[in-house]
């Protein structure tokens, strides 16, 4: 394939990949954004076999088929709640790629480099080791966090941020080191000392975050994974891997930075880590309330509520996702649409465990787009509310977050129920949210607690009608 075919291939590709984050910024328009990502991946990796690639095809199609095969298993096979465990490894095997392109380039003396040139592709070695080695041992420790096959709470080891530091200075001493090195054996142990060193980072960094937290670092480390990949791209002299590693390094962290602001965190402190302190896996190991101060209902009372209302907000959280309770949701909205109802749901922007995790959840259950809102377009609405429906929610309609300035929550934007006639909140018992604290919400006055499984207090309302 000759060059200029390549090039123009590339170049469609890269305009598919920024289509296809144009089109996942919108629910309405997901579903095309990823046809746009398939197509780019599949003319890059078309283009690249053709016309890049020169030898060893049958060991690299296996390879291709191996990896092919592995991908296509777990993406049957895993649970919507497992998604953010699955996106930390996947982070994690393009660091590994980062580190094995840049050990393998620096072995590699079929092209000789001199003088400055040298130097400049020495430092692209280091650098995509360095990024690389942090992204892989950070993913796996998220990954290890997240799926709870480790405890969540933060390690906070004294002097922590002085270790950072040395950690830092360490890195920077051995760059000098391997760049000034005279023989590409002390070369190549610098770059190991320093894998090392990075490979500790990662874990370092992970290990000091918090439950609550974590989703932010599994952004972080999506962008870190986009910036090892345009280094790999810089050490292969590949425009596309450069293209794409910045289009994810960005992208990760403007959706990191997004995902701060949503939780009223500083980044800076998320990445010194501390906050947080539940394990992260289930929801609310801390019952700090007692049943009995709250006032239950059941789903008869709540379906006459229902029946009695003009304007309905469902909110949706993460025990939602665990009841799996969306169609039944969705059949209820239907249902008391059809009786004149208004009804609307309102998504929270770290509603559940991972960015749009409640929009995915409602497009599966075919909920029509025009009724879905952000909490920004719906938090002025709720003095007009009859009746908002907390379903498996918990922090992100915490008023603590508000009224608590010492909460650990506090400052987070959260959805205010509170504010309309009545609210029912769907839970199974009294424990705490994600976060780890008490909900005074559920001691309102216009709070009612319909306690059980989501999906199984939705079906009950549903039949009373
Ligand atoms: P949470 O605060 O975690 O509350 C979920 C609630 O659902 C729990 O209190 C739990 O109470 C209830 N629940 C669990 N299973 C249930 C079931 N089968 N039926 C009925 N209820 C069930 O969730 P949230 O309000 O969605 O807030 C999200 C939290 O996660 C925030 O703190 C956010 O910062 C954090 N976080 C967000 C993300 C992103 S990016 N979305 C990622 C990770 C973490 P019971 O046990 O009593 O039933």
């Amino acid at each position: 394939m000759s060059e200029g075919i390549i090039t123009m291939a590339y170049i469609i590709a890269s305009i598919l990949f920024i289509l296809a984050l144009g089109g996942l910024s919108n629910q309405e328009t997901a579903r095309k954004g990823n046809y746009y990502g398939m197509a780019g991946m599949a003319i890059a990796l078309v283009a690249t076999i053709a016309g890049i690639v020169t030898g060893n095809y049958l060991l690299m199609l296996g390879c291709i088929t191996l990896g092919g095969l592995v991908g296509f298993i777990l993406a049957k096979k895993v649970e919507m709640t497992q998604m953010p465990e699955l996106v930390a490894i996947l982070h994690s095997l393009v660091g590994l790629a980062a580190i094995l392109v840049g050990f393998g380039t620096y072995l590699d003396h079929s092209v000789e480099f001199t003088g400055a040139e040298l130097t400049i592709h020495n430092v692209e070695i280091y650098l995509g080791v360095l990024i690389g080695a942090l992204t892989f041992s950070g993913s796996v420790f998220a990954y290890l966090k997240l799926s709870a096959k480790i405890g969540g709470k933060p390690l906070t080891l004294p002097g922590r941020h002085f270790f950072n530091l040395i950690l830092l200075i360490a890195a920077v001493y051995f760059l000098f080191a391997f760049i000034g090195a005279d023989s590409s054996d002390a070369g190549l142990n610098f770059l190991i000392i320093m894998t090392g060193i990075s490979l500790l980072f990662g874990i370092h960094m992970v290990m000091a975050i918090g439950g609550a937290d974590m989703p932010v670092v599994v952004s972080m480390l999506n962008s870190y994974s986009g910036w090892a990949a345009a280094a790999t791209g810089f050490m292969l002299s590949n425009d596309l891997l450069i293209v794409i590693g910045a289009l994810v390094g960005s992208s990760g962290a403007i959706l990191s930075y997004i995902m701060c602001r949503a939780m009223n965190r500083k980044f800076l402190a998320v990445i010194a880590g501390g906050f947080g302190t539940s394990s992260g896996g289930d929801s609310g190991q801390a019952s700090q309330g007692d049943a009995g101060d709250v006032q239950s209902i059941d789903a008869e009372s709540v379906a006459l509520l229902l029946n009695g209302a003009k304007k309905v907000m469902i909110l949706p959280g993460y025990g939602m996702a665990v009841a799996q309770a969306q169609h039944s949701v969705f059949e209820m909205s239907r249902k008391l649409r059809e009786q004149g109802v208004e009804v609307g749901f309102g998504i929270h922007p770290v509603a559940g465990r991972m960015p749009g995790h409640m929009n995915v959840l409602l497009a599966e259950a075919r909920v029509p787009y025009d009724i879905v809102f952000e909490m920004d377009e719906i938090n002025e609405d709720f003095p007009n509310v009859d009746v908002s429906i907390v379903i498996g929610a918990n922090d992100i309609v915490n008023p603590a977050a508000q009224e608590e300035p010492n909460s650990p929550i506090a400052g987070m934007p959260v959805l205010e129920p509170w504010l309309g006639k009545t609210t029912v909140v769907l839970k199974r018992s009294m424990a705490s949210g994600y976060a780890g604290v008490d909900n005074p919400l559920f001691y309102k006055e216009n709070t009612r607690m319909l306690f059980g499984d989501a999906k199984v207090s939705i079906d009950d309302v549903l039949k009373n009608l």
